[in-house]
């Protein structure tokens, strides 16, 4: 059986972790430039890590202060076992221990149906960001 745990983690003391993933998924997988993949907000955001039972990350996600969900990444490997849904649980009860009144997130188009899943809606036409199609998604708390 594979097992993987979730956390909270910052980007101070996990920044480490949560690069690896991201620079395999969006700079390698999904060929982002490198200077849209990192920028000044990780170091304000609340992230959440995946990792398997030996503590190698396989997952990463980010939330900005106002509740902005961003940089969901799970490694290939690890797709379709639960663990984009356990870390967007993790954001999802960070934003609402916060009392902000809504998350939302820019959803590549073909993960639309993954964040309807959690209750996200659709709110606006879609738009191009690092040459990758998005839409705009929004979840009412
Ligand atoms: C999108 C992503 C984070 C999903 O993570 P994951 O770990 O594979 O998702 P899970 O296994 O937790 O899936 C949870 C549920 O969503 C469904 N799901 C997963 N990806 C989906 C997709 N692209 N479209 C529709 N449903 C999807 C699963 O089937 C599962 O359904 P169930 O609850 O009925 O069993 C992952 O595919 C990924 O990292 N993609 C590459 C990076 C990326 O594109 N990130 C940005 C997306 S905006």
């Amino acid at each position: 059986m594979l097992i993987f745990t979730t956390r909270i983690a910052n980007w101070l003391e996990d920044g480490l972790q949560l690069s690896v993933v991201r620079e395999v998924v969006f700079i390698n997988e999904q060929q982002v430039p490198v200077e849209l993949e990192w920028d000044e907000f990780d170091i304000d955001c609340v992230h959440a890590l995946a990792v398997d039972s030996d503590g190698k990350p396989i997952g990463t996600a980010r939330c900005l202060p106002n509740g902005h969900i961003g940089r969901m990444a799970v490694l290939k490997e690890w797709r379709g076992k639960g663990v984009g849904r356990a870390l967007l649980y993790r954001l999802i009860e960070e934003i609402r221990n916060q009392h902000t009144q809504q998350a939302t997130l820019n959803a590549q188009t073909y993960a639309i149906g993954f964040y309807r899943k959690f209750g996200f809606q659709v709110v606006g036409k879609e738009f191009m960001d690092a040459g990758i199609p998005h839409v705009q998604m929004v979840l009412r708390l």
